[in-house]
């Protein structure tokens, strides 16, 4: 996890980035892989409910002290890998939020397949993702920041991690296992900005730190 620093200038706005997605309030959601809380506050101040899941106990600790310090009492604090967030989330929810974190994830299908468990009919997956420019070109406060280059990925190859779930579980049980993909979506120093139809070439705009993906599950 990044210090707060250079992340609160990156992400001046998280409730702007939230709404943008589509998160609105008595909504029952996830944010996995959620570290400090940084987008966990805003998720919660919206949301009916929240489950924040991450590896790091200390994270979470600091996660759970920011919300606290704002009275929001609405949120779950699980130490858990998002593998198996099937597991850790014990009623269908109707949002999945994963920013800055699909990039480290090794088994991207069985991610995408353990989130399609937990999210009711209609429910909705979002990715915020780092832009795969080379890091160099990506800086913050004058500093390169984020994943290193060749961790990053393409728009295509995140669609595609949970696209393909169409076939592993369409082989269980087609009524089951669709996503609708949205188009992606940059962000431009906490602004959210749609590509138009046709422009992709936009995903090279220097000002890019970010894409978003928005996958609806068609049950
Ligand atoms: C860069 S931080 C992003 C935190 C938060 N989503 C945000 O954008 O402010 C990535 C987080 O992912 C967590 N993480 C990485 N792999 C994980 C896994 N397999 N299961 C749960 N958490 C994981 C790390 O512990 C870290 O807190």
């Amino acid at each position: 996890m990044p210090n707060a620093g250079w992340w609160e200038a990156l992400w001046p706005a998280p409730a702007k980035v939230l709404s943008s997605v589509g998160l609105t309030s008595g909504m029952d959601v996830v944010d996995l892989c959620a570290g400090d809380g940084w987008f966990t506050l805003e998720i919660a101040v919206l949301a009916h409910h929240v489950v924040a899941i991450d590896l790091d106990e200390k994270l979470l600790e600091l996660a759970r002290v920011r919300l606290a310090e704002r009275g929001i009492a609405n949120c779950d604090f699980v130490a858990g890998n998002a593998y198996d967030v099937d597991k850790l989330v014990l009623e269908p929810v109707d949002f999945v939020f994963m920013a800055n974190a699909f990039h480290g994830v090794t088994d991207r299908l069985k991610l995408a397949h353990a989130v399609q468990t937990v999210l009711k009919p209609a429910g909705r997956f979002v990715i915020v993702n780092w832009h795969q420019r080379p890091r160099e070109q990506t800086p913050i406060l004058g500093e390169p920041r984020g994943p290193r280059t060749e961790l990053r990925l393409s728009p295509d190859q995140t669609s595609e991690a949970v696209g393909r779930l169409q076939n592993v579980a369409g082989s269980r049980s087609a009524a089951l296992s669709l996503w609708r993909c949205f188009r992606i979506r940059l962000i431009i120093y906490g602004r959210i900005i749609d590509l138009p139809r046709g422009a992709e070439r936009l995903g090279n705009l220097k000002e890019a730190r970010h894409e978003v993906h928005c996958f609806d599950a068609i049950r």
